[in-house]
């Protein structure tokens, strides 16, 4: 087999969930390790890793069409890696369908990057979706880099079987990382410059753990513990599921300051009977209850969701009712998708499956729903004074963007540095930003 020359640059490309941004994150730190570095923006990489998404049927065959086209002008390629769910869920198909690439590498394997591009220098192609006992987190580097808003994972994988998802297959089943090597990566990524802090899990309301005096805490716990941190400014939390969403966990939007006001919490149908059939395991009810309860307790509370239109044999009048619902609930942004049939999972072989021009229809009469909504949470947002956490620099010269507590896009214009905390007034809403008014310059 043909030997190839070590790589020296990478690019790393992310797909899907943030949960695959901080896999990429892991993924580029372990390479620096390697001496392999960063290519510079618009110059060809040595290798690159597709961090693939297998969530739906066209996030997944983008794979192949972006295999097609790393091929060079002068017909040579770089060193392809595909990593992620599509990575676990079809690694032999990828390696059948597409011979450019070199390895295959699933999201709990990733440690191993290093011995497999060996591998691939020698010539070889390999492919490596374990699910090791030992986890990739054992094996990392320690973190030493973030921006001002950072991710950090602390539970992954799902048990809950939706009978639409891959997740339970492409990430396995529910594990929480530990305590201790949370707290040690936090303060990494703080030192590093990480003002906020999101925890990162499929089913992040599900993670367990015991604190540093051995006492079991859930997610709360962590939170507590993680807010007294001196230098991180901002706790936020995503995906939760509905069935883990503990009267702890509400009681601590109203109790820990640093949690930001912002709860992502999916529902998918707004009919009892659907939610069934998807195995959902709440019913519109118990999950109203559930954002009452967090209403209560923190009333200004921003909501976000996630639904799917089209599920199979779903009604039009049981479409209808995830329209009620959304005008309910009155949330402040939401992701919708059109019901993609998902290899292996029971409700791709469910009678009864949607038109995709019904499912074209409801899904623009959602997403109208839903950005009229959101739009209407923006323009109840004008007058109010709040933080913003600046992120990036805006296109106009001043002009710096961050987000507010409640997670709106946030632009003003004035003296600020990314990484500042600053003051603002809320004064011009749009549909998915909000102009304000700079009141305190930064206190860092
Ligand atoms: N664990 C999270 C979300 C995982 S996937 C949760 O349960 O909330 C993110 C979103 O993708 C889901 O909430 C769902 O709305 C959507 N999704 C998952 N599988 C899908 C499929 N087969 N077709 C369309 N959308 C899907
Ligand atoms: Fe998928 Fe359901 Fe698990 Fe979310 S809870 S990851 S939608 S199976
Ligand atoms: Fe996609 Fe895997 Fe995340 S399927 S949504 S990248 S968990």
């Amino acid at each position: 087999m043909r030997k190839i020359a070590p790589p020296r640059t990478y690019r790393v490309k992310n797909f899907g969930c943030q949960m695959n941004v901080y896999d990429g994150e892991r993924m580029a730190e372990l390479l620096g390790e390697q001496d392999i570095t960063a290519a510079p923006d618009g110059e060809e990489a040595d290798l690159v890793v597709l961090n693939t998404c297998h969530i739906r049927e066209k996030a997944a065959e983008k794979v192949y069409s972006d295999i097609g086209r790393l091929k060079r002008k002068d017909g040579t390629a770089p060193i392809i890696a595909v990593a992620g769910c599509v990575a676990q869920a079809e690694g032999e198909e990828i390696m059948a369908r597409a011979p450019s690439v070199g390895l295959v590498v699933g999201p709990q394997a990733y440690h191993r990057l290093p011995e497999m591009l060996s591998d691939v220098v020698e010539g070889k192609r390999v492919t490596d979706t374990d699910m090791p006992a030992e986890t990739k987190f054992d094996a990392l580097p320690p973190r030493r880099r973030a921006g001002p808003t950072a991710f950090l994972t602390v539970q992954e994988g799902c048990d809950k079987f939706c009978t639409y998802c891959v997740v339970p297959y492409t990430r396995g089943a529910e594990v929480s990382r530990p305590f201790a090597d949370l707290l040690d990566e936090a303060h990494r990524i703080v030192d590093a410059g990480a003002r906020e802090i999101t925890l990162l899990g499929q089913n992040v309301n599900a993670w367990t753990g015991e604190d540093g005096k051995g006492r079991a805490i859930g997610l709360e716990g962590l939170i507590r513990e993680l807010a007294k941190l001196p230098d991180l400014a901002r706790l936020r939390y995503t995906t939760s599921h509905p069935n883990d969403m503990t009267e702890g966990l509400i009681e601590a939007h109203a109790q820990i300051e640093k949690l930001m006001p912002y709860l992502h919490l999916p529902v998918q149908s707004g009919n009892d009977r659907v939610l069934k059939a998807m195995n959902r395991s709440h019913t519109v009810e118990s999950y109203l209850r559930i954002l009452e309860r967090v209403r209560a307790v923190r009333p200004d509370i921003a909501l976000s969701g996630d639904f799917i239109v089209g599920f199979p044999g779903e009604s039009d009048a049981e479409f209808e009712d995830t329209l009620k619902l959304v005008s309910q609930v009155r949330y402040s942004q939401a992701y919708s998708f059109k019901y993609s049939p998902r290899p292996g999972t029971p409700a791709a072989d469910m009678d009864a499956q949607v038109p995709p021009h019904v499912m074209d229809e409801r899904l623009q009469r959602l997403q109208a729903a839903l950005s009229h909504g959101q739009l209407a949470f923006n323009r109840s947002s004008i007058g109010k004074r709040c933080t913003v956490l600046v992120d990036r620099k805006g296109k106009h010269p001043g002009q710096w963007l961050g987000k507010s507590p409640w997670l709106q896009s946030i632009h003003f214009t004035g003296e600020a540095a990314i990484g500042n905390i600053v003051e603002v007034e809320l004064i011009e809403a749009r549909p998915s930003s909000i102009g304000a008014e700079l009141l305190q310059p930064a206190h860092a």
